[in-house]
């Protein structure tokens, strides 16, 4: 990828959006079908896999331990399980790429091996914060360094005895929620975590999917460890963060209508619709349409959802949203821009270490647009207004440069967004898919 880290776009108003999409798998339940897939007994195939660059890391990493992985096609993986204890020593750094939930979720269930194991990432993960699941899985007996500041690479021992703990997580994380339960399956004794807020919950659902006893509800999450995970097969749905941009796009430009299919509907995961319906716009669920849909183990509810372009006004974020949200801030950000009146966001502190700091990089990148925007600790103030032309650096965040994609559908004159090769950790083929519903974007 190294010769594409400079690649740019160049975007700008062309037409109004309509037609149907599907957009690629969802990224959380991705990730966890191919872990749970390779610790199962028995063969495991995932449909709708994302084919991204963040979930294909995952898959390489279970590679290097000797797991098989067949790809009958780009949106299909067929796992070999090797059994909760058949993995073996990879011999070689694991490389997590972009992605936070690989490391994060790999450091729990690496924890409980025989082996010791490297996990490294890319420029943006190695600043990403460890101490949040080096903490707890300590808690448990595991034997973790990180680097300086607790940050990536994380050297984790293996022979180490871990035992079950009862976790009050200081902050709403899933990523951390989901790597002491996978630590938990090696466990002696029972391991429970409580949240803050509830968290997206899909390691809990394919857990009890791939037949492990766990019980949850939201905000907590319970297991023991000593069990078996027994192969299934995993419907990965439409990625409702992915449909995000085609949400936020259609309402704000003129005259569009889009059907997006089969989108992922957990609602840990859907607060923007809440939060973009607060502004006003129109976005009506229907059932799903248009193949295969959510089901299978991780079964997971799924609809079309039909948006269709609506005058939207500015609002004070509900916080009880955020969580449920928290991956759609970027795209909040411009649909906040683009609306009459002010927006004011509040307690999305966690934005400001993502795969970029969202409220920095969103801040800069909407300035540089013209948008009256002031940063806060844990927020921002986003006064609506128009959007003019110009340059701005999307910083690899994959969710920043599809985002400004957005805002350039509404701006005054031509966009160039920097920096945009990590579109395809989460959403490979988003240029096409964008230019074929009427989006003016190209590669620059
Ligand atoms: C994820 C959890 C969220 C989210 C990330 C994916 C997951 O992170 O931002 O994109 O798959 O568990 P946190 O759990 O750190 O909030």
């Amino acid at each position: 990828m190294s010769e594409q880290v400079n690649a740019s776009w160049i975007a700008s108003p062309d037409r109004p959006l309509r037609g149907e999409l599907r957009v690629p798998g969802d990224k959380s339940v991705s990730h966890r079908a191919v872990m749970l897939g390779a610790l199962a007994e028995g063969t495991s195939r995932v449909h709708g896999f994302l084919e991204g660059e963040d979930t294909r890391a995952t898959a390489r990493a279970f590679e290097a331990m000797g797991v098989r992985i067949d790809t009958p096609n780009a949106s299909e993986r067929i796992v070999h399980g090797v059994g909760l204890h058949g993995l073996r020593a990879p011999g070689i750094e694991l490389d997590c790429g972009n992605a936070g939930t690989g490391m994060r979720l790999l450091s729990g269930l690496l924890a409980g091996q025989s082996f010791d194991s490297e996990l490294i990432g890319d420029a943006s993960l190695s600043r990403r914060p460890m101490r949040r699941v080096i903490d707890p899985l300590s808690m448990m007996g595991a034997r973790i360094e990180a680097g300086p500041g607790g940050l990536p690479p994380l050297r984790i021992h293996g022979n180490n005895p871990l035992q079950g703990i009862e976790y009050k997580t200081p902050i709403a994380s899933a990523q951390v929620k989901s790597a002491v339960l996978l630590a938990g399956l090696y466990a002696r004794g029972e391991t429970a975590v409580l949240e803050p807020h509830p968290t997206r919950d899909y390691t809990e659902r394919m857990l009890a999917a791939f037949g492990w006893p766990i019980e949850f509800a939201p905000g907590r999450a319970r297991l023991s460890g000593g069990h078996v995970l027994r192969a299934g097969e995993v419907e990965v749905p439409a990625d409702f963060s992915s449909a995000a941009f085609f949400l936020v796009a259609a309402s704000l430009v003129p005259g569009s209508e889009l059907r997006l299919q089969a989108v992922g509907m957990n609602p840990r995961r859907t607060g923007l619709l809440a939060a973009l319906r607060l502004m006003g716009a129109d976005i009506r669920e229907e059932p799903a349409s248009g193949g295969r849909h959510g089901g299978g183990a991780g079964g997971e509810p799924v609809a079309d959802l039909v948006v269709r372009h609506a005058p939207l006004h500015g609002i004070e974020v509900p916080e009880a949203l955020v969580p449920d949200m928290i991956d759609e801030f970027p795209a909040l950000f411009v649909a906040a821009a683009c609306a009459r009146g002010r927006t004011v966001v509040r307690g999305a502190a966690e934005l400001r270490v993502k795969e970029s700091d969202r409220i920095a990089t969103m801040a800069a990148g909407l300035k540089a647009l013209g948008v009256e925007i002031g940063e806060t600790p844990d927020g921002a103030v986003i006064e609506g207004g128009r959007i003019g032309g110009g340059r701005v650096d999307s910083h690899g965040d994959h969710r920043i440069a599809m985002s400004f994609a957005v805002a350039a559908q509404l701006a005054g004159d031509e966009v160039i967004v920097d920096d945009v090769a990590n579109v395809s950790t989460s959403f490979p083929g988003f240029v096409e898919l964008a230019s074929a519903i009427g989006m003016g974007l190209q590669a620059g």
